[in-house]
Order: C-alpha cells, then structure tokens, then sequence
C-alpha cells in the first residue's frame, strides 16, 4: 500500500484527510510543538516527531517514509524553510514535480517560466533607481508576504528597506526582487494537471487575506498618513472567489499555457495542483504576479469540494482527494514514477 506523508502546517490536515478518505495510510511529519494539535485528527495514522522540518532530509525520516512506501506532498511551508538543493536531494517520491519548485523560489527564474508560459506580468524593475510608478518590493522563495513593501521612488524604496532591516525583518545581503504594483481585484487560480489523463482541471479561485495592508483600508486617511509602519503582505487566511463565467475560458487558456511551457523547459513538466496568482483590472484584464507551482493554502477553503470540481466529479473532492486519487490511480497502473519526482 501507498502512504501520503507531508509536513505538519499550511494544508496538510486537508492533505491528509483526502488521503484517508481514498484509503490511503496517513504520515504527518511534524514538530513537536505542534503535535498536541495534530494529535486532534484522528485520520492521521501516523506522527514523526521532528525538532526541525529539516529533519526529513535525515536518513532516518526517510527511512521510516520508504518503510511505508510514502509519496511526499510538497507545499508552502517546503519551500519556505529548505533551499532548492535540500528539497531536490529528498530521496522520497515527491508528489509532482520537485524540479520546478527552483522556479518558484528564484524570482528570476519564475519570471523567464511565466514569460515562456505567455502569461501578462507586471512589468519587472531591474534596480530601484528606475522606479517609475508605484511598486511592490519582494523577498525570494514563498516568504508569505512578510517584509514585502510598496515603494513610489528610489528614496521610498531606500527608506523602507532600511526601516525594515533596522527592525530585523529584512537582512542587509537579501535580493529583493522589484516588480510594478498591479491594482485591482486579487484572484488566485488553482488548477491540478494529471499526466496521466493529460488533462488540465481549474479546482477554484482564492482570495488572501494579508495583514496588515488590508487592514489600512479601515483606517481613515488622516491617521494613515501620521502612520510610519510599512505595511506588510502576510498572508493569515483565505476565502472563496467565484469567477464571471465569462472569464473561465482564458483561465484554462492560461493554464493550458502554463502547462505546455512548463513541459518545454523544467521536465517532466507542472504535474500535480498549481496557481497563477494575480489581479484583474477594470477591463477584466488579467496580470500574474507569480506562480505557485504545488498546492496552495486557499485550496483549504474548498475541503469539501470546490464549485469548479462539483461541475467534474459526481462526489465531494478536495485538492487534497484530488492528489490522493492520482497517486491512487498511479499506483494502480503502476505508474507511479509518471506522477513522482
Ligand atoms: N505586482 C503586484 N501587484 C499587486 N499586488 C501584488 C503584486 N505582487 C504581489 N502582490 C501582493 O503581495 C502578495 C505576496 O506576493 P507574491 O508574489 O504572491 O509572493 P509569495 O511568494 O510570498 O506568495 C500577493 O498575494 C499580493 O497581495
Ligand atoms: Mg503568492
């Protein structure tokens, strides 16, 4: 039997449900501080108690994770506390494609995939001395918003920067990537590619709630004005966004886009859940900001099946069931190598 295993934190309690629910044995890498919470959901079959997530690039973890024939599921928290080199030496099957999750971490490199994926990007700024308009400065890797900030000009852009390393939040040596704000209403599009049907679902749209810049909107002018914070994007929750029916069809476009891209340049391609994140303008236009190239946290909010995914599937299916019946399937038709990196 195939076990699912993932990292305790960002949607692995969805995760691990729809691996329940398929009938599929249940691991939770997780840290102790955590494990009186986990130890809440009875469909985790089993806990690894771990000081530090690294702890899953140690032969021991693995080990015990190749005893039970377990698939790893990458997500958010993955990618936030280990470096590309780290996650690629991780010896376990990794659900999808852990190859591309170095074109999600490296802002340039999520830059060049997004260009060969045709996707409209916010125009990126090469130093703060050509900042023009408005701008959103950002950290590498999925930081989670934090420390990420608007700029108008080079000054701004100086004196923020400087406020934020005073206050510890960014480091002195950092690469901060530069790219035009795009205003409008943020949609975060969540899509699952199967290479083993070849075909491209939309599961859903998200919306971030990210403090504190969305809490500046309750807050009059004038006291905005007297305020010298530098408002972050951290992300605390999310809900749902359903679409205009009208704009599905360039969705899947730009999904199918992505898809086909991914193929060309980061074998074996964008296989398993993914999300281009932007903004729709006043026309309806669309521009990405980013990519997230494995499941993403908003998916939470649809545990018990998405709108999209009740037009697909005759039953309840989670992103979370949805993976599980890949690997279900993989394993099945003994496949699983076309589903795992
Ligand atoms: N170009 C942009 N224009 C407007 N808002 C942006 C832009 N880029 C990022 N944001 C905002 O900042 C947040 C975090 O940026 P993002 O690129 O998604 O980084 P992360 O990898 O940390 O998720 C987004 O969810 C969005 O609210
Ligand atoms: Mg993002």
């Amino acid at each position: 039997m195939t076990a699912i295993a993932t990292l305790g934190s960002h949607c692995s309690l969805q995760v691990l449900k729809g691996a329940k629910d398929e009938g599929l044995k249940t691991i939770l890498v997780c840290e102790k501080k955590r494990e009186k919470l986990y130890r809440r959901f009875p469909f985790i079959d089993e806990l690894i108690i771990v000081d530090s997530f690294k702890e899953v690039l140690d032969a021991k973890t693995q080990k015990i994770l190749e005893q039970s024939n377990a698939v790893l599921i990458p997500h958010g928290t993955l990618i936030a506390q280990m470096s590309s080199e780290e996650i690629e030496s991780i010896k376990t099957p990794v659900f999808g494609n852990k190859w591309i999750l170095r074109w999600e971490s490296d802002r340039n490199m999520k830059e060049q995939l997004m260009r060969e994926a045709t996707l409209p990007m916010p125009k990126p700024i090469a130093t703060p001395k050509d900042i023009e308009k408005l701008v959103i400065v950002k950290r590498q890797g999925a930081a989670g918003g934090k420390g990420y900030f608007m700029a108008a000009n080079e000054d701004d852009y100086n004196a923020k920067r400087n406020q934020l390393i005073s206050e510890g939040i960014l480091s002195k040596d950092e690469t901060l990537y530069i790219q035009e704000y795009a205003a409008g209403v943020l949609a975060y599009l969540q899509f699952f590619y199967s290479p083993l049907t070849g075909e491209l679902e939309f599961f859903g749209a998200d919306q971030r709630h990210e403090s504190d810049i969305e809490g500046l909107g309750r807050i009059p002018a004038e006291q905005q004005l007297k305020s010298t914070k530098v408002p972050s994007f951290n992300v605390i929750g999310n809900s749902p966004l359903v679409l205009r029916e009208s704009l599905l069809d360039e969705v899947y476009t730009m999904g199918e886009n992505f898809v086909e891209a991914a193929k060309r340049i980061v074998a074996p391609g964008m296989n398993g859940p993914f999300c281009i994140e932007g903004v729709y303008d006043e026309n309806a236009k669309f521009t990405s900001f980013e990519f997230s190239a494995r499941i993403v946290a908003g998916s939470n909010i649809y545990m018990d099946g998405s709108p999209y995914y009740s037009l697909l599937f005759n039953e309840n299916m989670s992103m979370g069931k949805r993976i599980a019946r890949e690997i279900k399937i993989a394993t099945e038709k003994n496949q699983l190598d076309k589903i795992t990196t």
